[in-house]
């Protein structure tokens, strides 16, 4: 089934803490082709002065086959989110989605490590549930400012994760800390897919580390988008396929937004 240019019902839209809200729509059947990665454009009300033009591009944080709901968790950072978090249970939100590829999993791996910052934590939910839907054990590191601006702990603790919290405020989320946690991880129990989105000082870590473990490894990338379906153009990135390949542009929106993370350039 292709995307759908829809309107969804919405059920709730809730704080979740000082920046983030929480907000749960039905979007009809389409919720049950929803795969792990995969975005909505979303048409943010206009309010006030805010005056949103282009839909705004948001990840699947959950998606209900059997209930129909979709669920995204967003920063309200500009006029975009600051309309969605206006929206009250009952009232509508256009969409058009399922958007761009998600993340794929082999079925012969057996431990995949993810690692997520902000809500980027978002975007690797339900993929950690995937893989734990194929009995491929995950180890998540999720990192924040802050232990009080962790959020989704509870997504990758229910499908029985390995989880490490690491913070700025203690000195635990710097780059070579991480990096020595994850060479420990893959010591103790080797990786076979790294997964990512948030951050690009991690992502360009995991990219080394993947080249190191020569291990699959995917990067779920945040790009300004307008059309959000392959026309404009404006979302593009570059990518190298392969030592001897030239550096190509590749839309974010179609192409990705999870892409190879040994063939993006950071
Ligand atoms: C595939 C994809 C999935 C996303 N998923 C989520 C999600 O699950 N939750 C969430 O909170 N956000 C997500 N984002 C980012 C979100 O789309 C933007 O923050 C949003 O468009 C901001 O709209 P706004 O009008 O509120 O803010 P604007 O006024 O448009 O922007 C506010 C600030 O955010 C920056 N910004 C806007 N868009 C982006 C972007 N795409 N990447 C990086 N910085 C940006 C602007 O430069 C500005 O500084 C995603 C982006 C992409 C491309
Ligand atoms: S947003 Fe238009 S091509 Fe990607």
């Amino acid at each position: 089934m292709a995307a759908v240019d829809g309107k969804s019902k919405v059920i709730s839209n809730q704080w979740v803490n000082d920046n983030y809200k929480h907000i749960v729509v039905d979007v009809g059947p389409i919720a049950s082709k929803v795969q792990p990665g995969q975005f909505f454009n979303l048409s943010c009300p206009q309010v006030g002065t805010d005056k949103p033009f282009f839909r705004r591009p948001m990840s699947t944080y959950h998606a209900d086959k059997n209930t129909h709901r979709v669920e995204f968790l967003y920063k309200v950072t500009g006029a975009g989110t600051r309309g969605l978090a206006t929206l009250k249970a009952g009232e509508d939100l256009s969409f058009l989605g399922p958007l761009g590829k998600g993340f794929s999993l082999k079925s012969h791996y057996r431990h995949i490590l993810v690692v997520g910052r902000g809500v980027g934590l978002a975007t690797l939910a339900p993929l950690a549930e995937h893989a734990s839907s194929m009995n491929i054990q995950v180890t998540a590191i999720l990192s924040a400012q802050d232990s009080g601006r962790l959020m989704s702990q509870h997504r990758f603790h229910d499908v029985n994760a390995t989880v490490f919290e690491v913070t700025d405020d203690d000195g635990s989320s710097e780059v070579d800390k991480v990096k020595a946690l994850i060479e420990e991880i893959n010591q103790k129990n080797k990786i076979d897919s790294i997964y990512t989105c948030g951050s690009v000082r991690l992502s360009k870590l995991l990219q080394q580390l993947a080249i190191t473990f020569d291990c699959d490894g995917e990067v779920a990338l945040e790009q300004h988008m307008a059309c959000g379906i392959g026309m404009c153009y404006c979302c593009v990135r570059p990518i190298k396929v392969g030592e001897k390949q030239p550096q190509v542009s590749k839309r974010v929106c179609y192409d990705g937004p999870v892409f190879q993370i040994k063939e993006v350039v950071l």
